[in-house]
């Protein structure tokens, strides 16, 4: 008999963790592999936050603090929210948790009854459904193409809304996509959500800063300020500051909402640690080179790793706009057989390909709600990269 509770029984492990746990294995038995899985930035965080930390933990600054975080790190989120996205929040309407997962967790248990609904633009982030159906909703998966550079339209969304929706899911730019919305584009969702009072938007704007080409990133608050009572803007440190293992997202949003997402926090976690709220304001109001410094160095990893797919026969790739990842289309691969004669039925078997043949770990679209894609990170060298691309080549090449 099973001890654990029917609530799990929905919920698939990280589809990007098994990959990396895959690669793992392999890599014990002495094999070569490449681990493009799982994506976080390479670089160490910036000298001047580990110093604020440490000069922190000095000061005494090692008790528990605000369930909703302490009363420096929210002021910093606020002045955050309004010089880089015009947005008018104070310390009071802001909520800090152990990264913008527990955020989006916590927003979630506040708001959903069973059989609530959560629109989610696909391909999406592989913890949102998971989290949705660990909760006790329903995702709503709504394909969004690749000739619609990945974009939720106006139509698709006026679509998907029913009487049970609760929640839409942004997120911008995207992972695996890449895909950055203009205020355009928003604009033109927050007109349909206009006429749907009941639904709540989720922005995730966590790789605001990791954006390409000289675009303008717009936050969904500075496009539909009208929607404020009902927006609830997810954003952290991980991605901008290199700083995924400090376990620090927050969030601006409606009183009500952040009130009840603090309670869970209260009851839960008590506050995210001390010495990381210290470093998040250091982060925050700090100087901001470094994130530039990684900007740069995200975008050339984007153009080279476009201009090597694009070389390979049967691969497609829209050059991302954003984030650090490579959403590959493989749909002509589908169908063929590798030169063991295994049929590629699909990308999980793609993927499987590349990772035993070509010694490259990568994720199947399946695991992002649109398919067939695969997703390799970009947050590695131009070395390590050049050569995962030389492998897919040579993989891909020998599929009959
Ligand atoms: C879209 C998106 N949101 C949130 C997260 C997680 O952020 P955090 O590390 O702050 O929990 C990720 C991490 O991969 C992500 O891709």
């Amino acid at each position: 008999m099973s001890y654990i509770s029917s609530r799990l029984s929905v919920v698939r492990p990280s589809a990007s963790m098994a990959a990396s746990q895959a690669a793992k294995a392999l890599r014990a038995k002495g094999v070569d592999v490449i681990d493009l899985g799982l994506g976080e930035p390479d670089f160490p965080t910036p000298a001047h936050i580990i110093e604020a930390a440490y000069a922190a933990a000095k000061a005494g600054q090692t008790l528990y603090t605000a369930a909703a975080g302490s009363p420096e790190v929210r002021e910093a989120v606020a002045g955050k929210f309004r010089r880089e996205n015009g947005l008018d929040y104070t310390a009071d309407d802001i909520v800090v948790a152990n990264g913008a997962k527990q955020i989006i967790f916590n927003a979630l248990m506040a708001t959903l009854e069973p059989g609530d609904e959560a629109i989610l633009p696909a391909p999406y982030f592989v913890s949102y459904p998971e989290m949705v159906k660990l909760l006790g909703g329903t995702p709503v998966t709504v394909e969004c193409r690749e000739s619609g550079g990945f974009r939720l339209t106006p139509e698709l969304l006026e679509k998907a809304i029913g009487p049970r929706t609760k929640w839409l899911f942004l997120n911008m730019p995207g992972n695996p996509s890449g895909a950055v919305y203009s205020a355009d584009d928003l604009k033109a969702l927050g007109a349909v959500l206009a006429r749907h009072p009941q639904v709540l938007i989720l922005s995730d704007e966590i790789y605001e800063h990791i954006i390409f080409d000289n675009r303008e990133f717009v936050s969904f608050g500075k496009a539909c300020p009208d929607l404020k009572d009902r927006s609830l803007i997810v954003n952290g440190v991980a991605k901008a500051y290199a700083m995924t293992g400090w376990r620090v997202g927050y969030a601006a949003g409606p009183a009500p909402l952040v009130k009840a997402m603090s309670i869970i926090q209260s009851q839960s976690v008590t506050s995210v640690c001390s010495i990381a709220q210290a470093a998040t304001v250091a982060a925050l109001n700090g100087p901001q080179d470094e994130v530039a410094r990684f900007r740069d160095a995200f975008e050339a990893r984007r153009n080279l790793v476009v201009d090597g797919i694009r070389r390979i026969n049967g691969l497609t790739l829209p050059p991302p706009e954003g984030a650090f990842y490579a959403y590959i289309g493989c749909a002509s691969l589908i169908g063929r057989r590798t030169p063991k004669g295994v049929m590629l039925e699909d990308d999980t078997a793609v993927a499987t390909y590349l990772l035993n043949e070509g010694r490259v770990a990568s994720v199947p679209g399946t695991a992002y709600g649109l398919s067939p894609y695969f997703r390799i990170s970009t947050a590695t060298s131009e070395e390590v990269l050049a050569e995962a691309i030389a492998r897919i080549n040579a993989a891909v090449a020998q599929v009959e």
